[in-house]
């Protein structure tokens, strides 16, 4: 443990009040939160405290002004019954990416990193452990100045908690591309996970719920017709048995997921082509009405690998030939992906990062 970090651990722990075999997503906390705040341009030194309440300024400028950022990642419970983490480097560098968009401190990669492994150590006994079940883990960085006025806040606290969850969605999505909202705009912020950006999103999502779907699939803001992304997940297409998913430089408003980039990463060590080309629309309809629309699914940490079923889109479905579960594809990705990080295949690419056990005196 080289992070000078001070731990205060809980006496009372409340794993008990927890149903793990109803875990469902976000909704029980483990019994200690990660803390480490960043006063007079300096990060002071960590602290693990009691999972609690924050007392905070009415005039935070978090709340006001929207200075919050935060990442969405996983620990697993290993093969061999140990607690690793699945590419933290790429969380640390994108919510850095987010600090800078959003004019925040960067944070120290021991902070965040050796931070996690610290953190996930001390609630290694919340990781569950049965197929589909991670222990979320949270960071999120937000200001702290109580003043009124638009500008960089001085002050931040960055906080890490962890929430044991089982899969977020049980069975194939239904999203619906529609004209009305828009998520991203060129310039913005939809390539950082500003906390903003998901409170932007919900009008859109209810009333596709209100419509039978699960989740919108967001178009380009200038077209209103390339495919962006969905919720919380990219999303990939295979069409005539190519591999299409929207690229890192459309306007810079996709949020570049770590599951992407694996899923990208795998399929090329498997041979194929991914095409990271901006499909429109009318692409996927044409390809739906050809019967060449094979398999749609969306990739990320919360969902892992999930098939979509039907896209709705001017009045009609458009609906893959697989889409009552995974396609071929999508099966041999979420076996893969998963089979990594639970340690059931072989981490070729090194993708593993082991929480030690620490000695805490
Ligand atoms: C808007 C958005 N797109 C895509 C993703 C997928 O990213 P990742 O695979 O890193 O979880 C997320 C989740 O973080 C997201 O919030």
């Amino acid at each position: 443990m080289e992070l000078n970090i001070e731990i205060n651990l809980t006496s009372q722990s409340c794993i008990d009040q927890v149903n793990f075999d109803d875990l469902g997503f976000g909704k029980y906390f483990t019994d200690h939160l990660f803390v480490a705040e960043y006063q007079n341009k300096t990060w002071n030194k960590p602290r693990i405290i009691s999972f609690d309440n924050l007392s905070l300024h009415p005039a935070l400028s978090a709340l006001h002004y929207g200075q919050s950022i935060f990442e969405g990642m996983k620990a697993f419970k290993y093969a061999d019954g140990g607690a690793v983490l699945f590419r933290p480097e790429k969380n640390w560098e994108r919510i850095n990416m987010s600090a800078r968009r959003l004019c925040m401190p960067e944070i120290p990669k021991d902070i965040f990193i050796e931070g996690l492994k610290i953190f996930v150590d001390i609630e290694r006994n919340w990781i569950p452990s049965k197929e589909g079940e991670a222990l979320y883990l949270r960071p999120l960085l937000f200001a702290t100045d109580g003043f009124l006025g638009v500008k960089p806040s001085e002050s931040y606290m960055f906080l890490i908690m962890a929430s044991p969850v089982s899969k977020y969605y049980s069975k194939p999505i239904k999203i619906l591309a529609q004209k009305q909202y828009v998520r991203a705009v060129r310039g913005g912020v939809g390539a950082v996970k500003a906390a903003g950006n998901y409170a932007g999103s919900l009008l859109a999502t209810q009333e596709a719920k209100k419509q039978g779907y699960d989740q919108i699939l967001w178009l380009d803001a200038i077209h209103l017709s390339l495919v962006e992304e969905s919720g919380t997940m990219n999303l990939f297409f295979v069409i005539d048995n190519e591999i299409y998913t929207a690229p890192a430089t459309q306007n810079g408003t996709i949020l570049m997921g770590v599951t992407r980039d694996s899923v990208i990463t795998l399929l090329k060590s498997w041979g194929y082509t991914v095409h990271e080309t901006s499909l429109s629309m009318q692409d996927i309809s044409d390809a739906g009405k050809a019967n060449k629309l094979q398999e749609v699914f969306g990739t990320g940490t919360a969902a892992s690998i999930a098939p979509v079923s039907a896209i709705g889109f001017e009045d009609a479905e458009i609906i893959p030939q697989y889409h009552e579960g995974y396609g071929k594809l999508g099966q041999k990705l979420y076996e893969n992906l998963v089979g990594i990080q639970r340690g059931t295949v072989l981490d070729t690419m090194g993708w593993i990062v082991r929480v030690p056990e620490y000695a805490y005196s």
